[in-house]
């Protein structure tokens, strides 16, 4: 049986472990997967995973509060996969293989990966909603923005503009990805500020912590989508509302929390998933 964790806090509501059972079965291997709590500071998380890793886990999922503070524990042990690196967050631990090969220590070989940014590409995708050479909007400047931007510029758009409520968080957004990453230099994302966002988009992404609060966002008249994602999943996201009236396709997030997962799930076992199969039997549940 391969170990594995997803570490949180809170972490109750995690639906890690029923995804990643369903990835299970259907590669035909056996796992177990458990949630686990750990105090919301970086000691306690660094002692959580390395001894998770030094009792034999073969990978780890991370989710909120501790994204970032993975980061940093990777930097300093086994290293970051270049899509970790420049979202500055980690939902993905393994062992870097060729350092312990070397002779590193089980605790020096913590290497982190995010597949937050590609699960969503492989989700879009899957419904059929072209990315290639779309010009797409995304709102929102937060880790969750952050972590998508590399991945739709490699899925191949042409234009990219990055709206957010403070402009100035969007704007340091883009200088900082810029200077981490050429292909993020080049592509030249434009910024506004949410209500200045307006013309014809192809995809409009949701990249707000919003979701289901009672606020929305001050969307003009003036924007319109063929296709609005909003990364949070829920019934009733009155963003996916606002598109939907107005003749767009929507999705919700659920997609790419699966897509995030099988990525990791593949990382850590060479297992390929599909992924519809699998979102079909979980929402039959
Ligand atoms: P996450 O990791 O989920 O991205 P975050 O880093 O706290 O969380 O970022 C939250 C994002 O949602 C920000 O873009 C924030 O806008 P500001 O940068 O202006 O704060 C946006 N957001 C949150 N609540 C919002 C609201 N009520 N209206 C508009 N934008 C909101």
């Amino acid at each position: 049986t391969q170990h594995f964790i997803v570490i949180g806090n809170p972490i109750a509501h995690s639906k890690s472990p029923e995804i990643h059972t369903q990835f299970a079965a259907q590669a035909g291997i056996e796992i177990s997967y458990q949630r686990q709590y750990c105090p919301d500071d970086a000691a306690s998380f660094t002692a959580v995973i390395e001894a998770f890793f030094q009792g034999g886990g073969v990978g780890a999922n991370v989710t909120v509060p501790f994204k970032q503070v993975a980061y940093n524990c990777c930097v300093a042990r086994g290293g970051l996969s270049e899509h970790a690196k420049v979202a500055g967050a980690v939902n993905t631990l393994l062992l870097n293989k060729t350092l312990l090969k070397n002779g590193a220590s089980i605790a020096e070989a913590i290497y982190g990966d995010n597949t937050d940014g590609q699960g969503l590409v492989n989700h879009i995708t899957s419904l059929d909603w072209p990315l290639k050479d779309a010009r797409v909007a995304l709102i929102g400047a937060g880790g969750a923005a952050r972590g998508v931007i590399l991945p739709l510029i490699e899925a191949g758009i042409s234009d990219l503009t990055l709206a957010n409520r403070t402009l100035s968080k969007a704007t340091n957004l883009v200088n900082d990805l810029s200077a981490a990453s050429e292909t993020i230099a080049k592509q030249q994302i434009k910024t506004c500020t949410t209500d200045q966002l307006s013309g014809a988009f192809d995809i409009i992404i949701n990249a707000t912590s919003i979701g289901l609060s009672g606020d929305t966002l001050p969307l003009s008249d003036e924007l319109s989508g063929h296709y609005a994602y909003d990364m949070m999943y829920g019934r009733t996201l009155p963003f996916l509302q606002h598109f939907a009236e107005r003749g767009a396709q929507t999705s919700d997030g659920y997609g790419m929390l699966i897509g995030q997962a099988a990525l990791s799930f593949e990382r850590w076992t060479g297992q390929a998933i599909d992924v519809v199969k699998v979102t079909e039997i979980l929402q039959t549940h």
